[in-house]
């Protein structure tokens, strides 16, 4: 299937190849095939892609849970990054969320990544809390905190 150029769509069990390589290439803890290959069949779980000139650019993992959904994954590749890929990606999902009539939209994520947090802030979520030392540490870095963001959706 090919996608129009910058449109978004919902990922297939064929998009693994292409889904992986843009984990291992953006991500510093990417998840593995098996991981995405688990999310993209799942019918609770949904994966929405964006293309650029025919390659899968960015994505999102949205999974449905009994009250909520939770946003276990967004990720933009590096070249593509400060265009406002992700911001589409989010809008798409909190579509989705709201079509699945759950009441808020769940996040975890570090305390230090401030380009997702600040996505997260623009687009409305509040801070609910923080587990301190959550993430194990990572290249030089000690551990860091998770910060748990929510957006009401009911
Ligand atoms: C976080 C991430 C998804 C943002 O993707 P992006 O396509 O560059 O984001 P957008 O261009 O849609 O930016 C939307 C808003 O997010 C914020 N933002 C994004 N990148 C930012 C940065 N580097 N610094 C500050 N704010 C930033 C801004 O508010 C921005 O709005 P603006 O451009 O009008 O100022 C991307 O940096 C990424 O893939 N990071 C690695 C994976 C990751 O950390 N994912 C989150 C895990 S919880």
């Amino acid at each position: 299937m090919t996608l129009a150029e910058g449109a978004l769509r919902r990922l297939v069990a064929d998009d693994l190849p292409a889904l992986s390589a843009l984990e291992q290439a953006g991500q510093a803890y990417p998840w593995t095939p098996a991981q995405l290959e688990a999310v993209l069949v799942d019918p609770d779980s949904v994966v929405v892609g964006v293309q650029r000139d025919a390659r899968l650019v960015g994505h999102a993992v949205l999974v449905r849970q009994p009250f909520d959904a939770e946003l276990q994954a967004i990720l933009v590749a590096r070249e593509c990054r400060r265009q406002g890929l992700a911001d589409r990606l989010l809008g798409v999902v909190i579509e989705t969320a709201k079509a699945w009539r759950v009441e808020r939209l769940l996040l975890e994520v570090r305390a230090g990544n401030g380009p997702a947090v600040a996505l997260y802030r623009r687009a409305g979520f509040n801070e609910d809390g923080r587990r301190r030392g959550y993430y194990p540490p990572r290249a030089g870095h000690p551990r860091e905190d998770a910060l748990l963001m929510s957006l009401p959706l009911a």
